[in-house]
């Protein structure tokens, strides 16, 4: 079975929603950038160890990544998908793990890159908007994308409801396509 970490920042929502549609993987590890946040609790309730690692103590994002990928080998972790983790992922990371780090992103890219993308598209009057995966690369949002849905901006909606309509989406799509990518790589390379 392939071990999968996930990394987080905030609520956590999606690296449940992985967790519960898990098929092609195990989901080992998570990794927490935010000492308080939600993820934390829902990582405890799910019996999934979890490691918090603060950007601020360290000098360099090559030493803090260093420490990152000590644990992910300790967990012999072979995928990794972002899940809300709010930061640029670095040399150290891409090199260990090439095109095997997702992320998933609250619009249609290119379209409303970077943070507080609902909010972007709604300030923009888009009638649309939508969610995407893609592979991490060392830019914000700039990956190949993988996958898309998308998701209408009604007359009605704000950003509050706008990003339920977002997440139900992420909640079905994200563990889709990597119980997906998994599966096409075990049968390209017959270890499955
Ligand atoms: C998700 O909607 C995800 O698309 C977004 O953060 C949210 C995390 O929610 N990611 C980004 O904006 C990355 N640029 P969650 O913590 O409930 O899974």
């Amino acid at each position: 079975m392939v071990r999968l970490a996930v990394f987080a920042s905030g609520n956590g929502s999606n690296f449940e929603a992985i967790y519960e549609k898990k098929q092609k993987y195990d989901v080992c590890v998570l990794i927490c950038d935010k000492r308080n946040a939600f993820v934390l609790y829902r990582a405890k309730r799910l019996m999934i160890p979890s490691y918090v690692i603060e950007r601020s103590s360290y000098r360099t994002l090559e030493e803090y990544e260093e420490d990152i990928l000590m644990v992910l080998k300790k967990y012999q972790v072979d995928w990794i998908a972002l899940a809300g983790y709010m930061r640029i992922v670095g040399n150290v990371l891409l090199k260990a793990f090439p095109r095997r780090i997702l992320n998933i992103h609250p619009s249609l890219l290119p379209l409303y890159p970077g943070k507080e993308a609902i909010k972007q598209a709604i300030d923009n009057h888009a009638k649309t908007t939508g969610i995407t995966i893609h592979y991490i690369d060392s830019g914000i949002d700039t990956g190949e994308i993988i996958a898309q849905a998308i998701v209408d901006i009604l007359p009605n909606m704000d950003e509050e409801t706008v990003k339920d309509a977002i997440q139900k989406q992420e909640h079905l799509l994200y563990p889709q396509i990597i119980n997906q990518l998994i599966e096409e790589e075990a049968n390209e390379t017959g270890t499955y």
